[in-house]
């Protein structure tokens, strides 16, 4: 099939290529030209794995090509993708100019009846907004809306994308499903579901998935602090929780909380959608109170073992909002980067891809070249990230490069017998400390 795509972000450019990949013709755009000049060479403007290799093969064979105008990529398509960001506004409701200004071109330059695919996360109710929309500005044309949610974790995007457990097709006629059928075919056949709904269906379940999974981390970081005080561990718990095939382990890990552009904009958004249907769910606020709590919790972890934070040296190991991504929007290690240096620490960070992205966001960070030179001196290192390099640190090494070896583990990456042995002073989250030492300063 004949496809173009608005928005070449982390939705965007991983569907363009994923599209490809099935063996369809796609056209992308985005009002960046910087990034569509860089597209077109096949580079990547963000780290994701498998994503560059994939990306310049397709280029190279011409079945993916890249343009500055939405004109330039409508006419001829069966289908255009709606894959612009939707950020969120003051209030935290989502911004959909981006979406309407999409649909407001496609209807423009559409020169036949055209499929409209809405894959950015939207409210409920965007779907019918954009037909009205695209029938205002072309009367004469019959276009169908479809919702299409994607549920691409950033970091194995395009694994989620090619071998999803479930594609999510919304529409209101056999048109639009038939067309929907067609070009997930490739991934059908070998048995991967596609769940038919209504639009109204389809746009609240991707704001239902995301706060359920932010609902469950919410959970274990809740648990943390009670095991905290209970002298419990709530890795233990997460586990024998997780054993249970109805609660399920995933995303029950504890830690600094979740951050990225999708739970914490997406929490706030489906707030102000429930809000305006006149419902209630103030579930949806404590979950992302639990989840401010738990940087404040690793803040103050910080602060009770070094006492004053002016004058001291703090590394962070891990910047990124999780392994395997270069994005560092929401990132947990960032909001508590923000809170020791408001109370005069000295941060430094490390992260093998998302330090520069780190550092235009916290200026007042200083990045490091590897995990040692950050630590070097360091009187606390915190674990942010589980990065897998961070597997291969030499431990006695970074002990005996600290000032002091205190270590907070905001992701219960290490094992604690170990630190143990090597003598750190060891705060995991939700789990007995390792104190070696009665004050560490
Ligand atoms: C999330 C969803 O997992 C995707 O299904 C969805 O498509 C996407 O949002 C979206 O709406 O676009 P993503 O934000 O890329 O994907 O990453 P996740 O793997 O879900 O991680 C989100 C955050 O939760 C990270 O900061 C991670 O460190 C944190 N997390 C995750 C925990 O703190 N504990 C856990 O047990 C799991």
């Amino acid at each position: 099939m004949d496809v173009a795509v608005i928005g070449t972000g982390h939705v965007g450019l991983v569907t363009c290529v994923a599209l490809t990949h099935l063996g369809h013709n796609v056209a992308g755009t985005d009002s960046d030209g910087e990034k569509i000049t860089l597209v077109q060479r096949g580079g990547s403007p963000f780290h994701e794995p498998g994503l560059d290799d994939l990306l310049s093969q397709r280029v190279a064979t011409g079945s993916l090509v890249f343009h500055r105008e939405i004109a330039d990529v409508v006419p001829g398509s069966e289908m255009v993708f709606i894959c612009v960001g939707t950020p969120p506004r003051a209030d935290g409701d989502a911004s959909l100019l981006s979406v309407e200004r999409s649909a407001r071109e496609i209807a423009r330059h559409a020169t036949g009846s055209v499929v409209v695919v809405e894959k950015s996360t939207v409210p409920v109710g965007t779907a019918a907004r954009l037909r009205t929309i695209l029938l205002q500005e072309r009367p004469d044309l019959d276009f169908e809306v479809v919702s299409n949610p994607e549920f691409l974790r950033e970091g194995s995007a395009l694994r989620d994308t090619l071998e999803p457990d479930r594609i999510l097709v919304g529409a209101e006629t056999t048109r639009g499903f038939d067309a929907m059928r067609r070009l997930y075919e490739p991934l059908t056949r070998r048995g991967i579901p596609l769940i038919e709904t209504d639009l109204m269906t389809a746009e609240l379940a991707k704001h239902a998935c995301n706060a359920f999974l932010a609902l469950k981390i919410s959970f274990a970081n809740a648990m943390a602090r009670i095991c905290d005080r209970a002298g419990a561990d709530v890795v233990r718990v997460a586990d024998i929780m997780g054993a249970d095939p109805r609660i399920g382990r995933a995303f029950l890990d504890a830690g600094l909380g979740y951050g990225g552009f999708c739970f914490p904009k997406d929490l706030a958004a489906f707030e102000r959608l429930v809000e305006r249907l006149g419902a209630e769910l103030p579930l949806l606020r404590e979950i992302a109170r639990i989840n401010e709590e738990a940087v404040q919790s690793a803040a103050q972890n910080v602060k009770e073992a070094l006492w004053n934070l002016e004058d001291k040296r703090i590394a962070l190991l891990g910047l990124a909002f999780k392994p395997d991504t270069d994005d560092v929007r929401f990132a947990p290690a960032l909001a508590l980067a923000r809170l020791l240096v408001a109370q005069g620490a000295h941060v430094l960070g490390y992260d093998p891809k998302a330090a520069a992205n780190a550092k235009a966001e916290l200026p007042e960070l200083e990045v490091s070249v590897d995990p040692y030179d950050a630590a070097a001196g360091a009187n606390c290192v915190v674990l942010c990230t589980e990065w897998q390099e961070f597997r291969a640190l030499d431990l006695e090494r970074l002990k005996n490069i600290m000032a002091y070896p205190l270590v907070i583990d905001g992701r219960n990456f290490f094992d604690p017998q170990i630190m143990r042995k090597l003598g750190f002073t060891y705060y995991p989250t939700g789990r007995p400390p390792v104190v070696p030492h009665r004050a560490a300063t």
